[in-house]
């Protein structure tokens, strides 16, 4: 980041002072822990874990299942169903589990199960399990919080105590931002128990780097089986990414790849070769094509086609700005970004459901924070990039009969070429005010993606999960 003058002035005392005292957060030379080289069986192997829960629970198989699964090293602390619960999974898969606290070490991932909260009383259990290990938790570690949603939950204090644990964990995420670390609450849905093991691999793994303050809602709205594949998740699997040459649609393209896809690399026709080489150097195929042309959609159906008789997953990830305050913009500025950002993707994504998408395919869009909390100087984006989180919302249950998911990610800022092109004050704040107090990598949207494009996110459907390092704008 060697244009991050914030960064290079906080190194200052001086200026660190005068920074604080405008009000700025000042930056943490923190760097986060993140996943390298493809997926392993064991994401968590060699991390440690402090698992936790309450005397009831309704999720303590799931959560015992997905714990020790995790290939962590568990320490469960606490007698009560989850506990129980955690000694009967590990006999049965062999692993040991150890009783007590971690002693002498930092803490990796501390996961709690909430589910048997009902009462305002019961939620001490959470602060203490919370309040005792919290300061032990490792930089870039994890808290993750397992609760059932609380519109499955017919009393009205159940309900109320449930919903309080969004407030709880991401008030946490903005604490444990200056480590690097961060807090989820993921909340499954009836029907969706089984569905907790990979989502836990990967929120409590350091490849959710940017993820934040989220709540992920698993449930079973997509149909099937949950066919389980920690490793080579996409291996023979053709996936297309539109705006790939450069930023977030290169990094998505190449991470897909590691994991085994074909992937059909989309972007404008350039004279630069940056699409022609990316898709060389991952085995794909570039595919120069303006997603607003007329024959779009015909030609990405050809090209999946071409490249192995379907498509099994479609990320919608080109997009661009133009930003005017309302009364300056040009009919141009909003047209063009109506027309790229979201009238391809509906324009598009019909026709290659019927004629390119096989069943149990994946599709993931890209919204943005500013889509959620709005921005000065960009009516038109936010109407597309809210827009997009609408329709992956619209799309998701016409499509689950056929296995099929559709999401949206809401980037926080991320440092491409978009976000290099702001003005230095804006770009500054931008990349600073969230809890992690820097910006994102195109790699943090990618792992993101993936886990969305794997069998594993088969629980996740209609969703938006910000990839934003708990940006403080944004909801
Ligand atoms: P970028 O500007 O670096 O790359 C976008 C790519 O899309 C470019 O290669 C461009 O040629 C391609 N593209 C644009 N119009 C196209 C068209 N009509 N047909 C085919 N390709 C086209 O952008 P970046 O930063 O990588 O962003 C990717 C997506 O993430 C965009 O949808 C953006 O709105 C979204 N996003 C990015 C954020 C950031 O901080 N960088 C924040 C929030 C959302």
């Amino acid at each position: 980041m060697a244009n991050d003058y914030l960064l290079q002035l906080a190194r200052n005392k001086m200026a660190r002072n005068l920074v604080r005292q405008l009000g700025l957060p000042v930056p943490l030379p923190v760097t986060l822990r993140r996943g390298r080289g493809p997926w392993q069986r064991y994401p968590l192997a060699d991390m440690r874990a402090v698992a936790g829960g309450t005397a009831r629970s309704e999720l303590a198989h799931a959560f015992a299942e997905a714990v020790v699964g995790s290939g962590a090293v568990v320490h469960a602390v606490g007698e009560g169903a989850t506990i129980e619960a955690l000694r009967a999974a590990a006999r049965r898969s062999d692993r040991p589990l150890r009783e007590g606290e971690v002693e002498g070490a930092a803490i990796d991932v501390l996961v709690f199960d909430a589910s048997g909260i009902t009462t305002v009383a019961e939620l001490a259990g959470l602060y203490e399990f919370f309040h005792a290990r919290i300061a032990a938790l490792a930089s870039s570690g994890r808290a993750i919080v397992v609760a059932r949603t609380p519109d499955a939950l017919d009393a009205v204090e159940a309900a109320a105590v449930a919903t309080g644990l969004e407030g709880f964990v991401r008030s946490l995420a903005k604490e444990l931002g200056k480590k690097g670390a961060t807090a989820q609450l993921l909340r499954v849905r009836p029907g969706g128990d089984e569905r907790l093991a990979p989502a836990l691999r990967f929120f409590g793994s350091p490849r959710s780097a940017f993820v934040d303050g989220q709540v992920i809602e698993l449930h079973g709205l997509a149909a099937g089986p949950l066919f389980d594949a920690p490793i080579h998740p996409l291996s023979g699997k053709v996936a297309l990414v539109t705006g790939a040459a450069r930023g977030i649609g290169a990094a998505t393209a190449r991470t897909l790849a590691r994991e085994g896809a074909k992937v059909l690399c989309v972007d404008r026709p350039s004279d630069d070769g940056a699409l022609a080489r990316l898709a060389d150097g991952i085995g794909g195929v570039a595919v120069e094509l303006d997603i607003t042309a007329a024959d779009a959609a015909e030609r990405l159906v050809a090209a999946a086609h071409a490249a192995g008789g379907g498509l099994d997953v479609i990320v919608h990830n080109a997009g661009i700005t133009r930003d005017k305050t309302l009364a300056r913009m040009k009919p141009e500025h909003w047209n063009q970004v109506m027309a790229v950002n979201l009238g391809a993707i509906i324009a598009t994504t019909p026709v290659l459901l019927e004629r390119a998408m096989r069943d149990g395919g994946r599709i993931v869009a890209m919204a943005s924070i500013g889509g959620i909390a709005g921005n000065f100087g960009q009516t038109n984006y936010a109407t597309t990039k809210a827009g997009v989180i609408g329709w992956a919302r619209a799309l998701a249950p016409k499509v689950a009969a056929r296995g099929i998911t559709v999401n949206a990610i809401a980037p926080g800022f991320i440092e491409t070429a978009m976000t290099a092109a702001m003005p230095l004050t804006i770009r500054e704040a931008g990349r600073r005010f969230n809890a992690l107090s820097q910006g994102g990598d195109p790699v943090d949207i990618a792992e993101v993606v993936t886990f969305l494009a794997s069998p594993g996110g088969l629980g996740i459907s209609g969703s938006t999960i910000r990839v934003c390092g708990m940006n403080m704008i944004g909801a």
